[in-house]
């Protein structure tokens, strides 16, 4: 049989041509036209794999080298032109196009937004929906099929290195944020990606390390994001994780692969391994439903790393040999084609090397870091009238700027999650070791946006200037005489490593001064200043011995290429600053349910259950420095009037009002959390919705925040379902999990089972 002729075959017997055939030869034959865009893909995908050689097939299911290819970047799988099947290029993307070519960075543009710890910061759904779109562009224009951010990972362990890659503590705050985010990106014609799937949560001993998860606290916090995102955003890409879940490599764990994500969730696009040591063996990985093996190498016997690939030559032979179907390797295509199709990649793939427009993406990096900005503390100093921010340019005359390179730029996150800086380093590194603290190894990035500068143009009429932070007596010296001392901390994170500690690291001012302690620096500023404003620049959490001494204190986050001026403009109010934790700010690193990271134990073993994040805090009684939620604005909100349905079948529906009671604009995020009835054995409450709102001052507006039936179920490990529980549900709305002015509601629900939808 001709190809030709199979294709005709199948495409009828698919319905796609016409129907011919009945018994009344004078009827016009029927023409059925399929119209869904998922079936015409998957039509056309199972057309493509029918017409392929095993050749071929293996040829799409392995990449062939990381930094190879025309374009370099993370990975390379060639096309089939013959099939018009194009190159297959893939780059990181976690903050912006990351490309590299052997071994050597390009330099081509890149717009670095602000971090996705930021992002979850800004709690806007929209916004989330911008950066993805942003990045999608950008590595469409350069020439990429498929981004590799997306990380969403939930911060049980906040000294975990990778935390600013992630969308914080809450599964659901993290979820709907991640579904928007890779709707923005697939809207581009590129592939999205979900990572690490699953309960990849601590970089030491990353490849080996096994995550042990009972099934319950699995479900409802560690999977309930990917359920989320993977379920809405539906991406075309999911990468499964280094590190075992329950003693299984995660790319080789037909639970996870398999029966959770593919049969239980629907999920039609493929699994691609993490990029070293995901993949251990060929026959549990393909069998378990990994569908393409990154990075991969032409060398089968030991490609990068040293490690060998296994979707090539093995994969061919285990085929022959029968341990892993056909079926199974015509199904790992498949799900790559139909989302080329799907996306409208194959039928106009992006031409290679175009050029990025920088200010757009500093427009969209500027206003991601605005919005992600978080004010933790503003108090106002003796003798004064009002909190110590905003800044007053009209009357401010000497402003003191200290540490953190403010002078130059902006710190960002380190491994495969940065975007390379535009125009090089603005710090030189010549001290690796000392010029993180010591913590981890490797050379900070700072982007070339000087908050300096940008403070400076904000007041022109004042005097501002600068130290470096290493001399403490200087800095408070000049901090008394300042009618404001500014000082910045940061606090480096990188793939590879998770921190020794929360507590800000020593830094160092240039690499040939020894390394200075950031906290005494900002204690002695604090004991001499008027007033006192501490810029953070971290991925994660940070412990703050010297908080009651302070004023102000703003989490600035890893603020992006246009983050210097972000901050200038939340200091100085020209923007009111909206962000709310999405991350527990804990007193101390031991308030942490895990106490320590152990680097010799390779089992980490959750033993806190669900109560996880802000649900530790909360079940323990144990305060934290900040709560999850929480951050203020220059103006202030009030809520009133909270009403409650729940309907028939577990909706929520939650009506007030909501005033801007202060003088300026602002945004507020209003959050609804819900306390399950007692016998469920839930922690104290979850977040079940929220809405950001904008209002001008005195403006005042009814919010309604709809929750769907899943917000307010359980997992029962009984029927392996999620099920609402009997009994009276108490439902609270306020401007963080731990407002005291917060409203309350109770509601009473006869019980449910949940039907497994896609
Ligand atoms: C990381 C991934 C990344 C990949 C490619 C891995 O080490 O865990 O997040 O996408 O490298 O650079």
């Amino acid at each position: 049989m001709t190809t030709r002729t199979t294709l005709a075959l199948l495409f009828a017997a698919a319905g796609l041509l016409s129907a011919c055939g009945g018994s009344d030869d004078n009827k016009p034959a029927t023409v059925t036209t399929v119209t869904d865009p998922d079936t015409v893909a998957d039509q056309r995908a199972s057309a493509l794999v029918a017409q392929m050689t095993l050749d071929e097939k293996i040829q799409l299911v392995h990449g062939v080298g990381t930094q190879t290819g025309p374009l370099g970047g993370a990975g390379y799988i060639p096309g089939i032109p013959r099939l018009g099947i194009p190159d297959y290029y893939t780059a990181d993307s976690a903050t912006g196009v990351y490309q590299a070519k052997n071994g050597v960075t390009v330099d081509n543009g890149a717009t670095a937004m602000p971090s996705n710890i930021a992002l979850a910061a800004s709690w806007d759904t929209q916004l989330a929906y911008n950066y993805g779109s942003q990045i999608g562009k950008e590595l469409r224009t350069i020439g990429y099929t498929e981004g590799l951010g997306g990380g969403v990972d939930l911060a049980r362990e906040l000294r975990n290195g990778r935390i600013f890659e992630y969308m914080g503590e809450d599964p659901v705050l993290a979820g709907y944020l991640i579904a928007s985010r890779t709707t923005g990106t697939q809207d581009q014609k590129v592939v999205a990606t979900i990572k690490h799937f699953a309960a990849n949560d601590q970089e030491t001993n990353r490849f080996t390390s096994n995550s042990i998860i009972d099934e319950r606290t699995l479900r409802e916090l560690q999977l309930l994001p990917f359920e989320i995102g993977i379920k809405q955003g539906k991406p075309g890409n999911v990468m499964c994780a280094y590190n075992l879940l329950n003693g299984i490599k995660s790319c080789e764990n037909t639970y996870l692969l398999t029966d959770v994500l593919k049969t239980e969730w629907g999920y039609q696009g493929k699994v691609q391994s993490d990029w070293f040591m995901a993949l251990t063996d060929t026959v549990r990985g393909a069998n378990a439903g990994l569908d393409e093996e990154e990075g991969g190498s032409t060398d089968d016997s030991a490609g990068f790393y040293g490690v060998p690939t296994f979707f090539n030559q093995k994969l061919k032979a285990a085929i022959a040999a029968g341990t892993v179907p056909l079926s199974r390797l015509n199904d790992m295509v498949q799900r790559k084609l139909r989302t080329m199709i799907r996306l409208g990649i194959m039928d106009s793939p992006a031409p290679l090397g175009g050029t990025i427009d920088q200010a757009a993406g500093d427009v969209a990096a500027k206003a991601a870091a605005e919005q992600s900005m978080v004010l933790l503390k503003n108090a106002t100093p003796a003798g004064a009238t009002t909190p110590a921010l905003p800044l007053n340019a009209a009357t401010i005359q000497r402003i003191v700027v200290i540490g953190g390179h403010a002078d130059v730029g902006v710190m960002a996150g380190g491994g495969s999650a940065l975007t390379p800086p535009r125009g090089g380093n603005a710090v030189t590194c010549l001290n690796p070791a000392a010029m993180i603290g010591g913590q981890v190894t490797g050379c900070a990035t700072w982007y070339k946006s000087s908050p300096l500068d940008a403070i400076k143009a904000k007041a022109p009429n004042a005097t501002v200037t600068y130290l470096d932070g290493s001399d403490a007596a200087a800095a408070a010296t000049a901090a008394a005489n300042a009618d404001v001392a500014i000082v910045f901390g940061t606090q480096w994170e990188t793939e590879g490593g998770d921190l020794a500690s929360l507590s800000l690291p020593d830094a160092v001012a240039d690499p040939a001064n020894q390394s200075y302690d950031q906290n005494a620096l900002i204690a002695a500023v604090a004991a001499s200043a008027k007033r006192s404003v501490v810029v953070l620049e971290s991925g994660t959490a940070v412990t703050m011995p010297w908080v009651n001494n302070v004023h102000s204190v703003l989490e600035a986050w890893y603020p992006g290429t246009q983050g210097g001026a972000a901050i200038a403009d939340v200091l100085f109010g020209t923007v009111n600053p909206s962000g709310k934790l999405p991350i527990t700010f804990p007193v101390n690193d031991t308030d942490q349910p895990q106490k320590a990271i152990s680097s010799t134990d390779l089992n980490v073993v959750y033993s806190e259950g669900l109560n996880m994040g802000y649900r530790w805090y909360d079940s323990q009684n144990i305060t934290p420095l900040f709560p999850f939620g929480h951050g203020l604005s220059y103006t202030s909100f009030a809520y009133s009037g909270l009403t409650t349905a729940v309907d028939a079948n577990g909706n929520l529906t939650a009506s007030f009002t909501l005033k801007n009671t202060g003088l300026v604009a602002g945004a507020e995020v209003a959050q609804i959390y819900a306390a399950l009835p007692a016998a469920a054995g839930e922690p104290p409450q979850r977040l079940i919705g929220w809405q950001k709102v904008q209002l001008a001052p005195g403006a005042s507006t009814k919010v309604t925040v709809s929750a769907t039936a899943e917000r307010l179920a359980i997992w029962d490990i009984t029927l392996h379902q999620w099920r609402i529980p009997a009994g009276t549900f108490s439902f609270t709305v306020g401007g963080s999990s731990r407002d005291p002015l917060a409203l309350a509601s109770k509601q009473a629900f006869a019980g449910k089972v949940l039907a497994l939808t896609h």
